[in-house]
């Protein structure tokens, strides 16, 4: 997809079609007044008729004869005063959506005024949105119904900066691109993303990006005395990479984020085997790495001035004749011994390595991302993932960027309670707190393999991926959180 700035006045826009804005409860204005006149008052037509209001998604398509652009799609974006700069990706996104399934390959797309106040972040958004719109999951269809057939789309600058549009265009779509691979390794389903495939895809991301590599085979990780992560390894016949990339964006500074992300490509529970009922989704539990490795592979091509280093430990969680039993304990990288009560809570597991991996790095922030409890869909449902951290300095600064960066994040409690939740009888702790505050005992478990440095957890289990579609999103996975950990290397960028 190619995203354009053109200096067109929108009425001589030559295109297949030409994208406005509306508003709920305001009159039209500006371009889409104008455009509103040019096609027969298409779109004041519709409203006086209560055909539409504005509210946020509707639409209305209309063809426009003989003008340059062919036909005219109103969208609507909401209340004018509960507008947010954010929105303008849902809106790309819809304009590629509804065009795209009509066959529509490019489109001129006119910005509201409130746009004006940050031209490269409206820029930015348009571009991410219209990217992550035309995200595609049939893949695996012999003959998809109907394909996204957009490839360009034009961004009238209207009165706006073009250098600065430009600028934003080019970030929105390196974060777009990262948005659609995050959600492409994660929808892949496990016979064709094991653990050795997506360190294969994270090699020739990095390599694209030229950002350093490492996956770590299960010998060197039992050199490294990652005893947590091959423990849940051992049940299945696909052997487990531990993927480390590197972006040396700031090679004077000691400072180090490091981003895990949760890699089981597919979790059955282990010997606490999972219900069949909806067991699929569980190809889903690498979304957590599938955002890091998409995060490392953008920020290798924004290059802000930071050190990162994105840490995936990626294996299958499987109940095979060597699986971890119940009651088995295993030693991490730390040297901390783990009682596993229950195998299906494996990606704890896998994060004590990964975050202990962290500190040996030199990690001076860590933030680790998660497909972790069911808990979180019980306590925040699909609207927002959970935020645990030993600092509320840090979770404050994330929690800046990732609003703006139109992500939603929802901070929970630490407390000590939750530790002595973990409290194990015959080892130093043990996997499974029961059934009281399940995110927040996971939580605490990570929290004994951080020590003292400033730390994250984002628990995505209910955000990861979304079971209906949307008029801007496709059913399924969503990339949460790549666009705030992009907007966090950013603002930590020197
Ligand atoms: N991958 C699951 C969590 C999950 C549940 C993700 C639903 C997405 C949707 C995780 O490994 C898991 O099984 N967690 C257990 C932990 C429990 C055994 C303490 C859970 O939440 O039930
Ligand atoms: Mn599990
Ligand atoms: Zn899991």
């Amino acid at each position: 997809m190619q995203i354009r700035i053109v200096q067109d006045a929108p009425l001589s826009a030559r295109t297949e079609a030409l994208v406005v804005p509306i508003f709920e409860g305001t009159p039209l204005d500006g371009t889409s007044k104008e455009v509103d006149a040019a096609a027969g008052s298409a779109i004041s037509e519709a409203l006086a008729a209560g055909e539409i209001k504005g509210k946020f998604g509707e639409t209305i398509l209309a063809y426009a004869k003989d003008r340059p652009f062919r036909r005219v799609l109103a969208i609507g974006l909401g209340e004018s005063a509960k507008f947010e700069t954010p929105l303008l990706a849902r809106y790309a996104a819809i304009a590629v959506r509804s065009l795209g399934r009509r066959n529509v390959t490019t489109f001129a797309i006119a910005l509201p005024k409130q746009a004006e106040v940050d031209a490269a972040a409206t820029a930015s958004f348009v571009a991410e949105g219209a990217i992550a719109g035309s995200f595609e999951t049939t893949v695996y269809q012999t003959s998809p119904e109907k394909k996204i057939a957009v490839s360009t789309i034009d961004l009238l600058a209207g009165g706006l900066d073009a250098k600065a549009l430009e600028r934003g265009a080019a970030r929105g779509t390196i974060l777009g691109e990262a948005v659609n691979f995050a959600r492409r390794l994660a929808i892949t389903p496990a016979n064709d993303m094991t653990p050795a495939i997506l360190a294969e895809q994270a090699t020739s991301a990095a390599k694209s990006a030229s950002l350093e590599i490492d996956v770590l085979d299960e010998e060197r990780a039992r050199k490294e005395g990652m005893g947590s992560f091959l423990s849940v390894a051992q049940g299945s016949v696909q052997p487990p990479k531990f993927i480390v990339m590197r972006y040396n964006g700031d090679p004077g500074s000691k400072e180090l984020l490091a981003l895990v992300g949760k890699g089981i490509t597919f979790d059955s529970g282990g010997i606490s085997i999972k219900p069949a009922e909806r067991m699929e989704e569980m190809k889903y539990d690498m979304s957590g790495g599938a955002a890091v490795i998409a995060t490392m592979s953008a920020l290798g091509q924004l290059k802000p001035k930071i050190n990162v280093v994105g840490i995936v430990p990626a294996t299958e969680n499987m109940p095979g004749g060597k699986a971890t039993k119940p009651g088995d304990i295993v030693k991490a990288m730390n040297g901390k011994t783990i009682e596993v009560i229950n195998t299906d809570a494996e990606g704890r597991l896998v994060l004590a390595d990964g975050l202990c991996y962290a500190a040996k790095l030199g990690a001076t922030k860590i933030i680790d991302v998660a497909t972790l409890t069911g808990a979180v869909v019980i306590a925040l449902g699909h609207a927002a993932a959970a935020l645990v951290s030993n600092d509320d300095a840090f979770a404050k600064d994330f929690l800046a960027v990732a609003k703006p960066a139109g992500e939603r994040f929802w901070q929970l409690p630490y407390y000590d309670d939750y530790t002595a939740q973990m409290k194990s009888d015959i080892a130093d702790l043990k996997n499974t707190g029961g059934r009281a505050a399940g995110t927040l005992t996971a939580a605490a478990f990570l929290r004994a393999f951080v020590e003292n440095t400033p730390w994250i957890h984002l628990d995505i289990a209910g955000t990861a991926y979304l079971d209906g579609e949307s008029a801007w999103q496709a059913k399924g996975p969503t990339a949460i959180p790549v666009r705030s950990f992009v907007a966090l290397a950013e603002s930590l960028s020197t």
